[in-house]
């Protein structure tokens, strides 16, 4: 098969189209025909070489999260055959013409692969950090990024357990984070006057998606270090604040996420869909953080 691979660590250019052998679905996992394939944050870490991992020893496929049609079952898997359309997190690389996945739901009628790929990584990252924070009814959650990936799915599965939500976000974004049900605000010098106008007995959680330097204006807000969760933070530590890394990645949350978001209970933003090819492109464009929502590769 046909696939984006990457050799050895540095820009987008890295990234190129090879032939690599068909991966074959083993227990417990489907291999599936993708017709989308998303663009992480992780990925463009990980072939920068600034996840903290060993430089390559063969071509590495990137891409968490595919969506397309069931070729192969394998052993111990129920419940899906050839055919069906299914949405999940890649196994060994998402950038190609065939992917293996073990987490999955189905994709239901009607919902595009390429909007139906936005929601694993998100969803599920947006699900187990609201969980750390135990946002309650009624308290107030600041959202660094609230327009992004991450940010927008955490804005809406906040406001929908009842807290009221305050989101950052660039000026362009503003109305789309109100219109997800938050408080927006701008990010950028004056952040703690700013929200604390919007909410002038304090903050309960802080969700930092965004890396960019937000902890310290987050720990001023809250008073302390409790329930501050970053994503994206290496500092976290050094400041005393809870970085979650580790995915929890669970079939049964990503189909009701699937499902509300083919409802339209949920919304998300695709920025871009792409050409398998285009590759490099969509990696450049995601490192420019201007890409509007997730980019979509299609092999
Ligand atoms: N730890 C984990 O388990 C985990 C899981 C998933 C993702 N991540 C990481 O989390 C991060 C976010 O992922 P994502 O997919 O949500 O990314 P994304 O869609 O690109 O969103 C980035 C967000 O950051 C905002 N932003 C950009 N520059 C900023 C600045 N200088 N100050 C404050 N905010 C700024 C953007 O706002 P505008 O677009 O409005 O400018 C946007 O809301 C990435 O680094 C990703 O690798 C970690």
């Amino acid at each position: 098969m046909r696939a984006i691979v990457f050799e050895t660590h540095g820009g987008p250019e890295v990234l190129h189209l090879a032939d690599v052998p068909d991966p074959l679905a083993g227990p417990g996992q489907v291999r599936v025909r993708v017709e989308a394939a998303a663009v992480n944050g992780w990925d463009v870490k990980s072939r920068a070489g600034a996840t903290g991992g060993p430089a390559p020893t063969s071509a590495v496929v990137p891409g968490l999260e595919v969506a397309g049609v069931v070729d192969q079952v394998g052993d111990g898997v129920a419940g899906v055959a050839p055919g069906d359309r299914v949405v999940g997190f890649a196994v060994g690389g998402g950038y190609a013409e065939l992917a293996l996945t073990s987490v999955f739901a189905r994709v239901p009628d009607g919902l595009a692969a390429t909007d139906a790929v936005t929601v694993p990584v998100a969803a599920e990252t947006a699900t187990r950090v609201l969980r750390l924070l135990d946002v309650r009814p009624g308290e107030t959650l600041l959202v660094h990024g609230a327009s992004g990936s991450v940010g927008e799915l955490a804005v809406q599965l906040a406001v929908r357990r009842g807290a009221r939500v305050i989101g950052t976000a660039s000026p362009r974004n503003q109305e789309r984070v109100a219109a997800l049900g938050a408080t927006p605000t701008t990010y950028g010098a004056g952040l703690v006057e700013r929200v604390r106008a919007l909410a002038p007995d304090g903050v309960d959680a802080v969700l930092d998606t965004t890396g960019a330097g937000v902890l310290p204006d987050s720990i001023a807000l809250r008073g302390g270090t409790e329930r501050i969760v970053t994503i994206a933070d290496d500092a976290a530590a050094d400041l005393g604040v809870e970085a979650s890394w580790r995915s929890e990645r669970d079939a049964g949350e990503l189909a009701e996420a699937v499902d509300a978001l083919a409802r339209g209970d949920l919304v998300t933003t695709v920025g871009a869909v792409l050409p398998l090819a285009d590759a490099p492109s969509a990696h450049a464009l995601v490192e420019t953080g201007r890409a509007g929502g997730k980019v979509v590769l299609v092999p």
